[in-house]
């Protein structure tokens, strides 16, 4: 055991990637550098997590902020509950801790959106607490050491894996030592091709042994994803165009997006047909052009048409939800993920210009 923290310092001292994150043992950015590399890679993350410090700096900033600051900072990262509950958090720290983050592993735990791999991150790398942080990285890592045979989805594989980590877990360097493995996992010990010959703990590598790291982690079949057809009207009249908030629960929540017309089936409709019964003089409006998308998601695949109908005498009929704006508004609200695909690609800027 002596041998594979020997090997796992000299690496992770020569060639861990500098971050930002791991610069600080200040939980508040830890938890926010967490958050954001649960929805991204890190060399996007870094710049996501230098706004929304910058924006937020604090517990107090974060928790008084509106809330359509914190998604538009949030906007192209998606699962906006997860920007949602950052805030609910900071409120409770605020009424609960005076404004400081919990020191507990316990109470972290207990914060919203505050998962088990999260509290671990935020106890080891601000607290030096010896929890060990299980994501999607140290699970490869793990399932290889010790070649486990669990699908790595399951309830059995983390309980292993906990169990094994834990006796691992070194009592003075927690934090290190949940970085290394995070840093395993990143660089060396990648999905397909890992770079065993690179690797400090090798020889102590179950599946490297067995020339079978290609068989871990072993995963079970994934669910085919469900289609759906959305056709999203972006409607511009007299420099206005109509925008929608979309519930408060379920996908996207809060967001905005033009009015949508969604199937599960491809249907070949017009924009006429799905259009139709949202206007009062639906022939007048004339088509600019359309725009397609495929967007995945994790259990759906979205096929979307943005339809871009120009017309100065054109009306929507009012629709719950569906609020008139000005073109240049656009931009002020959050809009979802696939929303901001479209917006990015059109430039919807020029065709107002061009009227
Ligand atoms: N992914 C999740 N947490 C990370 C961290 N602290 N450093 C690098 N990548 C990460």
């Amino acid at each position: 055991m002596q041998r594979f923290f020997q090997r796992l310092w000299k690496w992770y001292g020569n060639h861990a990637r500098n971050l930002p994150w791991r610069d600080t043992s200040n939980p508040y950015q830890i938890w926010v550098s967490e958050v954001i590399l649960q929805q991204t890679r890190v060399a996007q993350g870094i710049d996501y997590y230098h706004n929304f410090i910058f924006t937020f700096p604090d517990i107090a900033s974060l928790a008084h902020a509106p809330e359509e600051k914190i998604l538009k900072i949030w906007q192209g990262l998606g699962y906006y509950s997860r920007a949602r509950n950052m805030q609910a958090a900071a409120r409770l720290m605020m009424d609960k801790y005076g404004g400081n983050f919990p020191v507990r592993y316990s109470e972290i735990a207990e914060l919203p959106g505050v998962g088990p791999y999260t509290a671990a991150a935020i106890a080891s790398f601000a607290f030096g607490l010896p929890y060990p942080a299980v994501d999607g990285n140290v699970k490869r890592v793990v399932a290889r050491l010790f070649a486990l045979h669990e699908p790595v989805q399951s309830a059995a594989f983390m309980q292993q894996a906990l169990a094994l980590l834990q006796e691992l877990m070194p009592g003075k360097r927690a934090a290190d030592f949940n970085q290394a493995m995070i840093e395993l996992g990143a660089t060396l010990c990648s999905p397909r091709n890992p770079a065993c010959d690179q690797c400090p703990v090798a020889e102590m590598c179950e599946a490297h042994r067995t020339g079978t790291t290609d068989r871990f982690p072993v995963t079970r079949p994934k669910k085919a994803a469900v289609k759906r057809y959305h056709d999203y009207l972006f409607l511009e009249s007299k420099g206005e165009t109509w925008l929608q908030k979309r519930p408060e629960m379920g996908i996207w929540a809060g967001l905005y997006e033009f009015p949508v017309h969604i199937l599960e089936y491809d249907a070949g409709l017009s924009p006429l047909e799905i259009f139709g019964n949202w206007f009062y003089n639906p022939g007048e409006a004339v088509v600019a052009d359309r725009t397609e998308f495929t967007h995945l998601l994790t259990h759906q695949t979205i096929f979307a048409r943005f339809w871009h109908l120009c017309s100065d005498r054109t009306n929507i009929v009012e629709q719950k939800n569906c609020t008139r704006i000005a073109m240049e508004e656009i931009e002020t609200l959050p809009v979802h993920r696939l929303m901001h695909k479209y917006l990015e690609k059109k430039d919807w800027r020029d065709s107002t210009e061009k009227q």
